[in-house]
């Protein structure tokens, strides 16, 4: 049998990069990206070398890369500091005074951190820190909104060698205990609470419920930001702001190995148990920094908002380190897209002038969804060039991107990358690629991706695979925390001295990659392999459908039916006709073998916090079971009730 991935969606429209765009790009046509990119894949390590100049190291390395597979050490021998390259560096010269961080909190708060204030809060919280014997090497937890002092409380942590780990702000006690358990956490940062669509979200209450019983966390500190009422255990919790009252703004950033540890994050895995993805210094920040300033080519005017949560890796790589090592203007939000009402986002975009957002294909749904007239009521004349990352995304949500919010105008960068991956590794250059919807286009410098069969062989053109990288890059995860064998096994066992991403894909005849979903979520009908995406995207360019997820059940005949759920636009009637339309769709954009078995209506889709639909579950409602596995990424737990009933 075939064990290839079946890629039937085809989509044959091309944007070119606008003149004007690539007049002023760093890269500015596919020319030059080729050649780049052959030089950079020939002579890898001259590439990054030439990058990681580009930053302040206290000490030159001796070696680029040390490659003792699947182990990889960077810049050997270099010494530098994070927090150093993400603010000292700019305190220079005309950046002092730039705005580092702009913030607005969910009620309305405002607040700017030029360069120099930013260095200066950094440097006084590491000098807190220090007073409640945080050192190198001690991992500390952040539990903490997008409020500007998660930035300076991952800072402060990098300025001094401590490892942070930051836990969504979402996820509960649970999740915070299992969390700490795994890396040994001896300190945890938290606020008293949140703002969510006008409620508090307890924070320091569900740290609280985290420490009840054994644990290792010996101080908490407590920044005040919804004044709601909190325990405070003596001995234990301390006020941030109490704690600045004893400390000055003098810290000198510690010189680290550039293989120092800078942070863990807590991805699932398929098993269940969390991987606790280990991130260091130097590679990681070379990677995040050549990345932000090619991909989102930025440039100094540039007011950049990338909406991700600060507990996901997009909210590190590229809220964070990213952009301030690379000297930009980032922009933060703390709440809800639809509070208080469904234009937030576009209203933000107005106010500040918003030139660059970077954003999810399920939040582009969602505002599908809402309807555009929320759109239309703002001016986002402000935005020059828009991103996309955490999934496929669908063409016909491209589309809309693209014209609705980009004015047409705008180049859209489609990144695929994970957390493991620590930066983007396959985008276009906004001022280079020319885009196809759909496609997260050509390889990032440096990086060797490939689609292969279960051999390992390279397919041909169109034919879907396994993707995989073929050599170490310098962002690359250096181990499962505490399990190198888990991270052997997981990621490089399956193809000798490669990575396997766990992704599927194929290449078209342009060399264009097309991810089609994990691996795990292939279906398998009669034979056939189809990734999900693509089923998907072909229910979404249905005008009424706004989202769709697909799965397989077991089926007798076939091996695995296909069973979609399916949410509409608002004011669409879910009808029986409906879905056979549907089904017809499918048949016609895909070919009569995706056609789906059963369509059901939801009114919303299991997702996990970062936005991605739980397929797991849906498999399990869609072949009559009852929901077994773990349930605890799952953003709204009412979604689950509601599917049983939604049959109409
Ligand atoms: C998985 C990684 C990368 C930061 C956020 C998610 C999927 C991500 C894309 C994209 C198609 C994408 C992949 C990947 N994914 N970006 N542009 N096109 N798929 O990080 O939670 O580690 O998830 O997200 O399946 O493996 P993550």
């Amino acid at each position: 049998m075939d064990t290839n991935i079946e890629s039937h969606l085809k989509e044959t429209r091309v944007f070119q990069p606008s003149p004007a765009f690539a007049k002023k790009a760093r890269i500015g046509s596919l020319t030059k990206y080729r050649r780049l990119y052959r030089e950079s894949i020939a002579h890898p390590e001259k590439f990054w070398a030439r990058e990681a100049k580009e930053l302040t190291w206290q000490k030159p390395w001796n070696k680029v890369l040390e490659w003792k597979a699947p182990f990889a050490k960077w810049f050997v021998g270099g010494r530098l500091n994070v927090a150093e390259n993400c603010l000292d560096r700019h305190l220079h010269g005309s950046r002092r005074n730039k705005a580092a961080i702009i913030w607005e909190g969910e009620p309305g708060e405002k607040r700017v951190l030029t360069y120099q204030q930013l260095h200066r809060d950094v440097c006084r919280f590491a000098n807190v820190l220090k007073r409640n014997k945080i050192g190198k090497g001690d991992r500390v937890i952040i539990y903490l909104p997008t409020i500007p002092e998660a930035a300076i409380a991952m800072l402060a942590c990098a300025r001094i060698g401590a490892v942070h780990s930051v836990v969504f702000g979402g996820f509960s006690a649970d999740s915070i205990r299992d969390r700490i358990a795994d890396c040994g956490a001896t300190a945890a940062i938290t606020a008293d609470g949140s703002y969510r669509r006008g409620a508090i979200v307890p924070l320091k209450h569900n740290v609280d419920e985290a420490l009840k019983g054994k644990t290792s966390i010996k101080r908490v500190i407590v920044f005040r930001r919804a004044g709601n009422d909190i325990h405070i255990e003596e001995g234990r919790d301390v006020w941030w702001h109490r704690e600045l009252e004893y400390v000055d703004a003098n810290c000198p950033a510690v010189a680290l190995d550039s293989e120092h540890p800078l942070y863990i994050l807590y991805t699932s895995g398929s098993t269940g148990k969390p991987k606790g993805i280990l991130h260091t210094t130097g590679g990681y920040l070379v990677g995040t920094h050549t990345t932000y300033k090619y991909v989102f080519d930025l440039r100094d005017e540039d007011i950049y908002w990338c909406t991700a949560d600060v507990g996901w890796v997009t909210g590190h790589s590229y809220v964070v380190y990213g952009p301030l090592a690379a000297g930009a203007t980032t922009f933060m939000y703390e709440g809800a897209p639809n509070w208080p009402e469904p234009d937030r986002f576009w209203r933000i975009i107005e106010e500040y002038a918003v030139s660059i957002l970077y954003t999810a294909p399920t939040a582009i749904r969602t505002f599908i969804r809402w309807g555009d007239e929320w759109v239309k009521k703002h001016d986002l004349s402000s935005l020059r060039l828009l991103g996309s990352v955490g999934e496929p995304i669908n063409p016909e949500a491209w589309m809309w991107y693209h014209k609705v919010i980009g004015g047409g105008r705008c180049p859209i960068v489609d990144t695929w990358w994970q957390t493991e991956t620590g930066a983007i590794m396959i985008t276009p250059l906004p001022g280079a690629t020319p885009t196809k919807p759909g496609s997260a286009t050509l390889p990032f410098f440096g990086i060797d991706a490939a689609v292969v069969d279960e051999k390992g062989r390279e397919v041909g053109p169109n034919v879907g695979g396994k993707l995989i990288v073929r050599r170490p890059w310098p962002s690359m995860l250096r181990s499962i925390y505490g399990d190198r064998s888990r991270y052997k096994k997981q990621y490089w066992s399956e193809f000798k001295g490669s990575y396997f991403t766990s992704d599927g894909a194929r290449r078209d005849k342009d060399g264009y990659f097309w991810i089609v979903g994990r691996i795990d979520d292939v279906l398998n009908v009669a034979g056939h392999r189809l990734g999900t995406s693509e089923i998907e995207s072909a229910l979404v360019s249905h005008p009424k459908v706004a989202e769709a997820a697909a799965v397989g059940r077991p089926d007798e005949i076939k091996g695995q039916g296909v069973v979609v759920f399916v949410t509409l636009k608002s004011g669409v009637t879910p009808t029986p006709n409906l879905k056979n339309e549907l089904r017809s769709h499918v048949g016609t954009q895909i070919g009569a073998i995706a056609k789906p078995d059963e369509v059901r209506f939801a009114e919303a889709l299991p997702k996990t916090r970062s936005g991605k639909i739980m397929r797991r579950l849906l498999k399990e409602i869609a072949s009559g079971q009852t929901v077994t596995g773990d349930t605890t990424t799952l953003e709204d737990f009412n979604v689950l009730a509601k599917l049983g009933s939604a049959e109409e």
